[in-house]
């Protein structure tokens, strides 16, 4: 009988996945139906307690023009001048598609330290990219001191909430390229003793 595993392997997706930054990337960008998928991975990963800490904010068409006027006041207020807001202002602009990522970290809870809440974060983040990736499109994720900016906060945050950050996704123009020398994989995993 055909088998395909014996013709693909089933990580290739997983193993080719690098972020590809706004620069690389066009329309078209995830529907609204795949970003649904999307989150529909984020929620399989791994998550102490099942707390769903954290939840995205997808910021298409015309909001983008209001993202692009809130990263232009947190330059202003971080002492940029003019020039450098108009860059960080385009930053918003150039994206097809930007993805907040918020988390919802709760500090006293008596099973989920703050490290595993904060994996699972991670976590959905890895699992949202990647479905990404494998329904064919390409990002980055983006973060820079104005996701502590007080303007941009107030758009996204509800109390307890944190920024971490943006997804910029859309489809890669060129592919996305190794930006890191990483060890090999027998670097760490190891048998133990
Ligand atoms: C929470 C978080 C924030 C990040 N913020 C930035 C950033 O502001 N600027 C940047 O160039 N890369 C940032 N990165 C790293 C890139 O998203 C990306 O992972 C890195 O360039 C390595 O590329 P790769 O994913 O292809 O291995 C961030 C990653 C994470 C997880």
């Amino acid at each position: 009988m055909h088998d395909p595993r014996h013709h693909t392997d089933p990580l290739a997706g997983l193993l080719g996945r690098y972020s590809v930054g706004t620069r690389h990337l066009a329309e078209p960008a995830p529907s609204l139906d795949e970003l649904r998928r999307m989150a529909a991975a984020a929620l399989r990963a791994p998550d102490h307690a099942g707390l769903v800490p954290f939840r995205f904010a997808a910021i298409r068409g015309d909001a983008r023009e209001r993202l692009a006027g809130l990263f232009e006041q947190a330059a202003l207020l971080a002492g940029k001048g003019a020039e450098d807001a108009a860059l960080d202002r385009r930053r918003a602009l150039d994206a097809p598609l930007l993805v907040a990522v918020i988390a919802r970290i709760d500090p006293g809870h008596p099973v989920a330290t703050l490290h595993e809440q904060w994996m699972a974060v991670g976590g959905a983040l890895t699992n949202f990219m990647n479905a990404a990736h494998l329904l064919g499109y390409a990002g980055k994720m983006l973060s820079g001191s104005k996701v502590r900016a007080a303007p941009v906060l107030a758009a996204f945050c509800e109390p307890g909430e944190q920024l971490v950050g943006w997804v910029v996704m859309g489809t890669a123009q060129r592919p996305g390229t190794p930006k890191f020398q990483k060890p090999g994989p027998d670097a760490l995993m190891r048998d133990w003793p």
